[in-house]
């Protein structure tokens, strides 16, 4: 799932990672945890189900060992169609390094139910493991596996960057995590987060975002909403993408993306990368977007003819761009 690229210029090549633990437990091996909380995240009145969900794993080896931009599994109980047991599925962990306790002992994610209609036979479809993290109650017991990933991570030395966070829709989970390390462990980076959703009662942790902005001078947040008409939106509504944020709130954009110690983090829906890259490209000068982006000259003139199969081969991302993005 996750796509960084792999170059390795020298002022990209110096982002260091922190040493990560993965596969602890693996899916065919599950450990056992129970859920400590689980609550809606959006407004009472969004239109989807999404519910921030805590696991306490406790006694487990887990403790102490999931980072924020790594995932977690879950293998819901029961056979599938075929009489297999259910796959196990992936969950982003939105709770901070120390987890939602302090002592890393209770993790979190963010999850939205998967509800939808078979295409053809027209009834009702609901995504295994999504509903069964939804319905489960607290102190219900839940099979994890993982830690997953070891790239879509803040830096082992977080002070030395400063942040561009990009989510759209259940993409905010690992921001959440990441955004409250770096404002609790007190370092100066300026930290920029970036929401969409599609109406302002989908956002999700808006409350949180809002009072960590009021307290934190170092710390924006910004939101999209693309099915409403904003205030703010400039020319560019009544669709407000992510990434036009970045032409709305220029004069904050340019000076950190021309910054060089900047580093810039996508999640969400697959395609939101390119619009992100495109802006970028419209308010930089080339010797800053080089430090995100490698744009073959042929296409470097026509920015609006960009699209994701350029991907990996005439746009390339620079390891200061951390992508993590699903259909
Ligand atoms: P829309 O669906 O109105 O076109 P969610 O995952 O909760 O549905 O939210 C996803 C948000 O991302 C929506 O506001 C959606 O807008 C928006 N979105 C859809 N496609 C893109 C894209 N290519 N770039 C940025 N945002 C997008």
């Amino acid at each position: 799932m996750s796509t960084a690229a792999d170059t390795t210029e020298p002022h990209t090549a110096e982002v260091q990672l922190p040493e990560v633990k993965m596969h602890i437990y693996r899916p065919n091996e599950p450990v056992v945890a129970r859920i400590a909380k689980s609550e809606v995240c959006t407004a009472r009145k969004a239109a989807g189900f999404v519910r921030h969900v805590e696991f306490d794993v406790s006694g487990t080896n887990l403790v102490g060992q999931v980072l924020p931009g790594q995932s977690i599994g879950v293998i819901a109980p029961g056979v599938d169609a075929k009489g297999r047991p259910h796959a196990v599925r992936l969950y982003s962990v939105a709770s901070p390094s120390r987890g939602e306790d302090g002592q890393g002992r209770v993790i979190s994610t963010t999850v939205k139910r998967t509800i939808d209609e078979h295409w053809e036979t027209h009834k009702l479809f609901l995504g295994v493991a999504s509903n069964h993290l939804c319905d489960l109650s607290v102190g219900d017991e839940v099979r994890l596996s993982g830690p997953n990933g070891k790239r879509f991570l803040v830096p082992a030395k977080p002070g030395e960057h400063d942040y561009l966070f990009f989510a759209t829709g259940t993409g905010i989970a690992p921001f959440r995590g990441m955004v409250l390390d770096l404002l609790k462990s007190g370092v100066q980076s300026r930290v920029v987060l970036v929401m969409g959703s599609p109406y302002s009662t989908d956002l999700m942790y808006d409350d949180l975002f809002r009072r960590l902005a009021a307290e934190h001078s170092n710390f924006t947040y910004l939101t999209a909403i693309s099915r409403e008409k904003q205030d703010d939106a400039g020319g560019g509504g009544p669709r407000l993408y992510v990434q036009d944020r970045v032409l709305t709130h220029r004069d904050r954009f340019e000076p950190l993306l021309a910054g060089e110690r900047t580093l810039v983090y996508i999640c969400g829906l697959a395609g939101m990368e390119m619009g992100i890259f495109q802006n970028m490209a419209r308010v930089l000068p080339p010797s800053a977007l080089e430090q995100y982006l490698h744009i073959d000259p042929a296409v470097r003139g026509d920015i609006a003819s960009w699209d994701r199969k350029m991907l990996n081969k005439q746009i390339k991302a620079t390891r200061r761009v951390f992508l993590e993005v699903y259909a």
